[in-house]
C-alpha cells in the first residue's frame, strides 16, 4: 500500500469512523455531523497530560507563554526558569546587532513581504541574505523560504513523483515524510544511520524507479547524532541518486565554525544535491533555505509550491535578523566553541549521574532516555516546579520505549545551570516511586 493510501486509511479509521451526529439547534439531524475529536488517541494524550498537571495544581506545560526574551533563562507567568526548550543555540536572538538589523529593515520595508517572491514579494534583503548564506556555507546558489517545515515538504513533494523512489532514514523529521506523501513516490525507510542497510535497499530497488532521492538529517532532532556524509555521498554516486540533507540542527552547531555537516566531515558541499536549512534554530529568526546548484535552486525558486510559488515571501525583519545572525556567528567563533563545550559538559555531567543520553554529543540536542511517556511527563512537571523547563518527547513522536526528556543546549548555558538541573533530575527520579496508573 502506498504511503498516501496508508495515511488515508489511518485518517479514515481515526476520524471518519468516529463521526458523531451533531444535534445542533434543530434536534437530531442525520445529515449534519461533526467529527468528535475527543475520541481520538491524540486527544486522549492531551487529556492525560491535563490530568497529571491538574492534580499537581499546574497548567499543561505545552504552550507555556513566555514573557521574556529567550536565553538560558526565561520568564513565564512571572517566574524565572532555566530553559532547555529553545533553539537559540548561539544566543543570537537577543543580540543587539541582530535586533537592530531587524529594526532597520522594518524602517525600510515595513512589516509586510508584499506577495510571493516572483510576483511582488522580492526584496533586496532576500538577495542579501541568500548571498550571506552562499558565502557562509559555500553553496553555488541559495533561496530562502517562509518556513523550514514546508521547505522540506515542498522540495521533496515537487521534485519527486509517482515513478520515483524516496529512501529516507527512519528518524527523518515529519516534514520529510510529508514531502514523500505529497510526492506520491515509493517510500522506503532504512534503519537509523545503518548505511549497509541503505546500500542493500538501493541495490535491490533503485533499478525499478526513474529518479531516486536519499533524504537524511544532518544532526537528528530527537537523538542529536550525525549522519555519515562521506558514506552517503559514496552511495548516492554509486546508485545515481539525489542526496538531500536537512541541516536544521547542524548549521551553527556542527563543524569547527558551525558550517554544518560538510565542514564536520570535510566534504565539498557541492557533493550534496540539496542542502536544506532553517533560519529558526541557530540563526535567531524564522524561515527556511535551500542550497544547491544554480539550476536546481532556480527551478525551486520558481516552482516550489507553498514556500515560494503560491506563498508569500519571508518577511523583511526575519530576513534581516537572520542575515545579521549568520554574520555574527562567523565573526565570533567563540559562540560555536562555547556551544560545543557546553554540549560536552552537559553530556559528561549527565552520564556521571547515571543518565542515558543515547548517541548524542555531536549536536545541541541531548536526550535523557526514560522509556516511558508518563514518566517523562511527570519528570517534566517536577522539573518545572523547581524552575527548569525541559520538555518530554513521547509517543507518538517517538516509540513508547524511547520516550525521553529532550534538552536543547545553548552557548549561553552555564555549568551552574547544568549541575543544578542534573542534580534536581537525579533527586526527583530517586524520589519517584512508580508513576503508573495515570
Ligand atoms: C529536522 C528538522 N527539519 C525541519 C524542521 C522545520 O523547521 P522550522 O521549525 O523552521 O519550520 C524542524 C523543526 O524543528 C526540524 O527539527
Amino acid at each position: 500500500m502506498s504511503v498516501n493510501a496508508d495515511l488515508l486509511e489511518s485518517f479514515k479509521s481515526e476520524f471518519l469512523g468516529k463521526k458523531k451526529i451533531n444535534t445542533g439547534s434543530g434536534g437530531d439531524n442525520e445529515n449534519a455531523h461533526t467529527m468528535d475529536v475527543t475520541n481520538t488517541a491524540d486527544y486522549k494524550i492531551i487529556e492525560k497530560i491535563d490530568d497529571v498537571y491538574g492534580r499537581k495544581g499546574m497548567n499543561n506545560p505545552y504552550f507555556m507563554p513566555r514573557s521574556s526574551g529567550l536565553s538560558n533563562k526565561v520568564t513565564s507567568r512571572g517566574k524565572e526558569f532555566i530553559c532547555y526548550s529553545g533553539y537559540n543555540y548561539l544566543g543570537l536572538a537577543n543580540d543587539e546587532r541582530v535586533i537592530n538589523s531587524a529594526k532597520r529593515s522594518l524602517d525600510q520595508y515595513g512589516t509586510h513581504a508584499g506577495a510571493a517572491r516572483m510576483v511582488g514579494g522580492e526584496m533586496e534583503i532576500h538577495t542579501e541574505l541568500e548571498q550571506t548564506l552562499c558565502d557562509a556555507f559555500g553553496f553555488e546558489s541559495c533561496v530562502t523560504t517562509v518556513g523550514g517545515y514546508m521547505t522540506n515538504v515542498a522540495t521533496i513533494g515537487y521534485l519527486m513523483g509517482k515513478c520515483d523512489l524516496i529512501i529516507m532514514d527512519e528518524y527523518m523529521h515529519n516534514s520529510g515524510v510529508m514531502g514523500a506523501v505529497m510526492a506520491d513516490s515509493r517510500r522506503i525507510v532504512f534503519p537509523h544511520n545503518d548505511f549497509d542497510a541503505l546500500e542493500a535497499l538501493l541495490s535491490e530497488n533503485r533499478k525499478n524507479y526513474e529518479k531516486a532521492m536519499i533524504v537524511v538529517e544532518g544532526a537528528y532532532s530527537m537523538d542529536g547524532d550525525l549522519a555519515d556524509l562521506p558514506r552517503l555521498v559514496e552511495l548516492k554516486e554509486k546508485h545515481n541518486c539525489w542526496l538531500m540533507v536537512d541541516e536544521a540542527h547542524s548549521f551553527g552547531v556542527v563543524g569547527k565554525s558551525g558550517r554544518g555537516l560538510c565542514e564536520h566531515w570535510g566534504v565539498d558541499v557541492r557533493k550534496v544535491d540539496i542542502v536544506m536549512g532553517t533560519l529558526s534554530k541557530s540563526f535567531a529568526s524564522c524561515g527556511g533555505f535551500l542550497g544547491g546548484s544554480d539550476e536546481m535552486i532556480r527551478l525551486l525558486r520558481f516552482f516550489a509550491p507553498g514556500v515560494l510559488l503560491y506563498s508569500t515571501a519571508l518577511p523583511p525583519a526575519s530576513a534581516a535578523a537572520a542575515n545579521a545572525a549568520i554574520k555574527v556567528m562567523l565573526e565570533e567563533p567563540w559562540r560555536v566553541e562555547n556551544l560545543q563545550n557546553n554540549v560536552r559538559q552537559f553530556s559528561l555531567l549527565a552520564r556521571e549521574r547515571g543518565f542515558d543520553t543515547g548517541e548524542s554529543g555531536a549536536s545541541a540536542v541531548v536526550p535523557v532516555m526514560l522509556g516511558d511517556s508518563m514518566l517523562a511527563v511527570h519528570l517534566m512537571s517536577d522539573l518545572q516546579q523547581v524552575g527548569i523547563i525541559a520538555h518530554a518527547v513521547m509517543y507518538p513522536v517517538v516509540p513508547e520505549n524511547e520516550a525521553r526528556l529532550r534538552f536543547f543546549i545553548t552557548s549561553e548555558h552555564t555549568q551552574e545551570d547544568f549541575i543544578y538541573t542534573l542534580d534536581s533530575l537525579k533527586r526527583i527520579l530517586a524520589n519517584t516511586t512508580a508513576y503508573t496508573g495515570v
